[in-house]
């Protein structure tokens, strides 16, 4: 329900008791966000759209609301130099309602983020230890690319492919932070060569040569 304030204001004149309770009913839709303080997530309950089942809160403690698994550097042993650690609401269960989460990630000199979105949060990367670049596109196509230092922040807007490279001489160290808890991640490439989605029609959506579509499906397990 949409609040109307002038309406408002005429009930408040007429009749104040009455528009009071008016006036509160109609901020309460408004406010009903969050309706408790927290909701740990109880992973032996099915997820829903709305989330997992609240944890019995007698049974929550102070250790519910420490995640220690971004503590530890990332494995950067692969071909793009290349380390992650999520603490989405399937890691960290306190997450579960609150709209927030987090990732690590470590880069190796010359390391890759490939090009990926996440379709349900922005993001907000500081940048720890090194020089990075990044970039995202915008929906009118436009790329928006710089490199950034260690301190800097960067924000990806919700939804848009991206990508960082490690452009330093040293290890990269990143931290970013999502507006949601589960942030979503489609990775471009193995959108594309890493499932069964069939060789014709990949290349007839995509205007790419068959016998390479064919070389990038070995090298991202797609199939097809
Ligand atoms: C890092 O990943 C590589 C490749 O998967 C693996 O061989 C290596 O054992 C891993 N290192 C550690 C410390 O887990």
């Amino acid at each position: 329900m949409k609040l109307e304030p002038n309406k408002v204001t005429e009930y408040i004149m007429i009749s104040p008791p009455v528009s009071f309770w008016i006036f509160l009913s109609l901020l309460t839709p408004l406010c009903d966000a969050i309706a408790q303080d927290f909701c740990v997530a109880d992973y032996m309950a099915p997820q829903s759209l709305a989330g997992y089942p609240c944890k019995n809160p007698n049974k929550v403690t102070a250790d519910d609301f420490v995640y220690s698994g971004l503590g530890v550097e990332g494995n950067t042993s692969n071909p793009l130099k290349f380390g992650v650690s999520t603490a989405f609401v399937s890691d960290f269960p306190a997450l579960n309602g609150l709209g927030v989460s987090m990732v690590r990630t470590d880069l190796g000199p010359g390391g890759v983020i490939s090009l990926h979105s996440h379709p349900r949060a922005s993001e907000i990367v500081l940048v720890v230890e090194g020089t990075i670049t990044s970039g995202f596109i915008s929906t009118a196509n436009d790329v928006y690319i710089k490199t950034q230092k260690k301190g800097d922040i960067i924000i990806i807007p919700q939804g848009l492919l991206h990508f960082s490279v490690n452009s330093g001489k040293s290890q990269a160290l990143l931290f970013a932070s999502f507006s949601s808890e589960n942030p979503g991640v489609q990775v471009l490439d193995r959108a594309l060569f890493g499932n069964n989605w069939p060789t014709q029609f990949i290349a007839a959506t995509t205007s790419l040569d068959p016998d390479v579509i064919k070389k990038l499906k070995v090298v991202f397990g797609g199939s097809g």
